[in-house]
């Protein structure tokens, strides 16, 4: 049982099979296609290669660490996710699992809209033009300046998060003269988490307005009120690395139930139910993650079933798939500086980045693969727990993993399934430079987050 497993991690401890590590895998050259993205391949000489090109020439033109970005992977996902819903529905991609400029350009391309959850990525997605109508602002605790600037863009939507924020918002809107769509989001006392979910008492979190108690009807009661706003939807949001679709199943049946109590009461159906994002991807070979068309049937069917039972046109459906979207599409590239065994215990093999570049493994527990790219390898396999070089002995990126014996400093590894919540939640703790992402497609490759300089770290401190 973990110390600390997050919900947000890719499994809870508590379901890892005894043994978990026990036998190594039989080929360790081996890349399973469920954690690397599509374009990835090893040459005849043994490297890593992604869009065409081998990871030793990316070290050397981008250096490391490093993120790589399969922008062919990302667009075909994209577009997975948006033929799946089809036309009656709506895919908002999650900014906060990665955003750049680059990438909202390819979200407008592919025709996905876009939720983001602060000034700074709305302000990101302004300036790479995906039009104000596409985007949802979210958050818990939007300030009056973010909420003016989101309505004065024209955010097609602002998912409202408390009471307070339904007068806020109303407000703000009326002193502009305008009328701001929006949602509420709910909670319908579900968590959901990998495998499991548990539908009790989790209404026990600073996000949305409890179904319980009649919160939630007095929030539209509240919103239907007021001129600023124009009530659209409910919205859900359930977890994170989600596998099993039952969670949903019931979240699904809660805010439908909520629907036919605003038609009872006030005679209005509503148009639209969000079920928020945190569909799972494969992390490590173990992870079973379920395809966008899949996940698209499930929800609009148990949507649609409970629309039919109470008697309502069923409303247009959105979803929010972040992690989903851009996690598997890119891996992150480290350079082995030290490589330590500890005799009867593990060998500790230091890499050029750490909990600066993935807080996840010391934040949630959460699992990764990781493997020798630069060559292959016949040696056999050693238990190894990959770390970076921060002073923090917790800084872990990849806790157990077997990597070949004769692995040495100057070998590249890349630990895959790194394009969500790495780079968007980095940070410069030890005054570490975060680290680029570097877009690859077609033989071509281009920086579509520079590293960050020394220089970008003084600028801020003033001295
Ligand atoms: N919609 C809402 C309202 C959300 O709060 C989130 C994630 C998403 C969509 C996207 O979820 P996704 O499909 O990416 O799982 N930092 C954590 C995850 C926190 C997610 C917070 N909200 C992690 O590294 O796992």
């Amino acid at each position: 049982m973990s110390r600390s497993a997050h919900p947000a991690g890719p499994r809870h401890a508590d379901v890892l099979p005894e043994g978990h590590y026990s036998a190594p895998p039989s080929d360790l050259n081996a890349l399973d296609p469920k954690v690397w993205s599509e374009t990835v391949t090893r040459n005849e000489d043994g490297v890593l290669t992604v869009g065409g090109i081998d990871v030793k020439r990316l070290a050397e033109e981008f250096g490391t660490p490093a993120y790589f970005l399969d922008e062919d992977d990302f667009r075909a996902r994209a577009r997975a996710w948006r033929t799946a819903f089809g036309e009656d529905a709506d895919v908002f991609y999650a900014g906060k699992a990665f955003l750049s400029r680059a990438v909202v350009r390819w979200l407008d391309e592919e025709g996905l809209n876009l939720d983001v959850c602060s000034g700074g990525e709305l302000a990101t997605a302004l300036s790479a033009g995906m039009p104000a109508e596409r985007i949802a602002f979210h958050g818990n605790n939007k300030s009056t300046g973010e909420i003016r600037r989101a309505v004065e863009a024209g955010v097609g939507r602002i998912v409202l998060d408390s009471f307070q924020e339904i007068v806020r918002v109303a407000h703000i809107a009326q002193e502009l003269g305008m009328r701001q769509r929006v949602q509420i989001r709910i909670t319908v006392g579900v968590e959901a988490h990998t495998h499991e979910f548990i539908a009790t008492a989790h209404e026990d979190q600073k996000f949305g307005i409890p179904l319980a108690g009649g919160q939630a009807a007095e929030a539209v009661r509240r919103a239907l009120r007021l001129d600023g706003i124009e009530l659209i939807g409910i919205h859900s949001h359930i977890g994170s690395q989600i596998f099993d679709m039952s969670g949903f199943e019931v979240a699904a049946h809660r805010v439908v139930g909520l629907l036919r109590e605003i038609r009872d009461e006030h005679g209005v159906e509503l148009p639209e139910i969000d079920l928020g994002g945190g569909l799972g991807i494969a992390y490590t070979s173990d992870d079973d993650p379920r395809e966008p068309h899949e996940i698209a049937k499930a929800l609009t069917e148990i949507v649609t079933r409970e629309c039919e039972a109470a008697r309502l046109r069923t409303p247009r459906i959105s979803v929010e798939p972040g992690r989903a979207i851009v996690g598997p599409t890119a891996f992150t590239l480290y350079e082995v500086g030290t490589v330590k065994p500890l005799d009867g215990l593990r060998t500790y093999v230091s890499v050029d980045g750490g909990m600066s570049d993935n807080i996840r493994t010391a934040l949630y527990d959460a699992e990764y693969s990781v493997s020798l790219v630069s060559r292959s390898s016949d040696a056999e396999p050693v238990l190894c727990r990959v770390v970076g070089k921060h002073c923090e002995s917790g800084d872990i990126v990849v806790k157990d993993a077997f990597l070949p014996g004769d692995l040495a400093p100057g070998d590249l590894l890349a630990v895959p399934a790194t394009g969500a919540y790495c780079r968007s939640m980095a940070s410069n703790y030890n005054h570490v430079l975060r680290p680029p992402v570097v877009a690859v497609r077609g033989g071509e490759a281009r920086v579509i987050v520079r590293r960050e300089t020394e220089e970008d770290l003084l600028r801020l401190d003033v001295g």
